[in-house]
């Protein structure tokens, strides 16, 4: 357990090659993805589906040899286990009836468990067919993120749906926060003890909020969070993700006590400096310069690991790999994060 290279980073070591894992690293820049994905009707079949699920986590270990294999599932099997139904539409993204302030009242937290069981059952196989050196990553949406897309229904760049509600409706809103963090914290408790070395909380729409409504929408839950899995799993190990609340990342690391910060591609080299005084840095490389490949991305490689990898780091993404992504530039990556001459 203690050798998996990216359980010692979050436990605080600096490693000169670091760990490496990608988000959205199982995902359709792979054909044997996208072979496994004709099986099933819907993306959520292949969510709650263990076998097929387990599957497509193992696929990039299989043929790259990431460091960290992360849960195939999504964020938004979580309202989908609160009764808000969830439907993929091919090409366009998820879509949800929108949420209304009744609605909210009634929502009904009793039987998400057990809606959950597949994913959990997935982590547990998982644990045991990965390869032993290989750590696996849980995870869930944080409250805020996955509140804008009960509240709207679907994604949005500025998430003004759900940014005015909390405006005009600050109690249910609210209250939608503590269920999501009630729910999360569970939910979390369950893939630890099913077999998952850390737990990834993706905040997407971190960046899109007031200061103080970033406080108190994005830090205080995340934070209630970590301490409510802690108190039942004290080492549980957590890395946060506030994507685009670049400013806030340092309290973040603070405020929330995770072990590492996802930083997004746009965070200077000060910005993770400043968050690796108190926490693992994890990122960020431009999926864009992954999609590049070339001399640029070998440029951008050899920058972010000299600026980062003195301190608690691991190598990632600034967000998740585009599915245009030539698997030749996800090998050149691995070569040169990892200085061999095989990925
Ligand atoms: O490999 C991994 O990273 C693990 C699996 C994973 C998925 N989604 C699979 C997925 C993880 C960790 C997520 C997280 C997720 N899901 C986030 C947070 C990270 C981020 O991207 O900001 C969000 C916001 C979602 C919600 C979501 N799921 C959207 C907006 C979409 C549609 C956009 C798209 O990329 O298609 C999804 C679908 C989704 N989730 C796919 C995958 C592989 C593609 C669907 C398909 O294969 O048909």
């Amino acid at each position: 357990m203690t050798g998996r290279k990216l359980v010692r980073v979050l436990e605080g070591e600096s490693l000169a090659i670091p760990p490496v894992w990608i988000m959205r690293q199982a995902g359709r820049y792979l054909p044997e993805y996208r072979e496994t994905r004709t099986k099933v009707a819907g993306f959520l079949d292949l969510c709650y589906d263990p076998k097929l699920a387990e599957e497509v986590t193992l696929q990039p270990i299989r043929r790259f040899g990431f460091d960290a294999a992360i849960l195939f599932s999504d964020i938004l099997v979580v309202p989908d286990a609160l009764g808000r139904k969830v439907k993929f539409i091919e090409g366009e993204g998820p879509r949800l009836d929108p949420m209304t302030i009744a609605e909210i009242a009634k929502l009904e937290t009793g039987k998400h468990i057990q809606h959950l069981e597949p994913v959990i059952e997935t982590v547990w196989r998982l644990r045991h067919s990965l390869p032993t050196e290989t750590a696996l990553i849980g995870f869930c949406g944080a409250p805020w993120t996955v509140a804008t897309y009960m509240i709207a229904g679907e994604g949005s760049a500025d998430q003004k749906q759900a940014r005015l509600f909390a405006y005009r409706e600050p109690k249910a809103f609210a209250r939608l926060i503590e269920t999501l963090v009630v729910v999360s914290a569970e939910y979390l408790i369950a893939q630890l003890r099913a077999g998952a070395d850390a737990v990834m909380v993706f905040d997407s729409w971190a960046g899109v909020l007031t200061p103080s409504d970033y406080a108190r929408w994005c830090e205080l839950p995340v934070r209630q969070i970590v301490e409510k899995v802690r108190s039942e799993l004290p080492g549980a190990r957590f890395i946060g993700f506030p994507r685009g609340a670049t400013a806030h990342y340092e309290r973040f690391a603070i405020a929330t006590r995770v072990n590492a910060v996802g930083l997004d591609w746009t965070a200077t080299a000060e910005i993770g400096w400043a968050v690796q005084q108190h926490a693992a840095v994890q990122g960020n490389l431009d999926p864009l310069a992954l999609l590049a490949g070339g001399v640029a991305l070998d440029a951008e490689i050899e920058r972010i690991v000299g600026e980062f990898a003195s301190k608690p780091f691991v190598f990632n993404l600034g967000h998740g790999i585009l599915p245009e992504t030539p698997i030749a530039n996800v090998e050149q990556m691995l070569r040169r994060v990892r200085k061999s001459n095989h990925a």
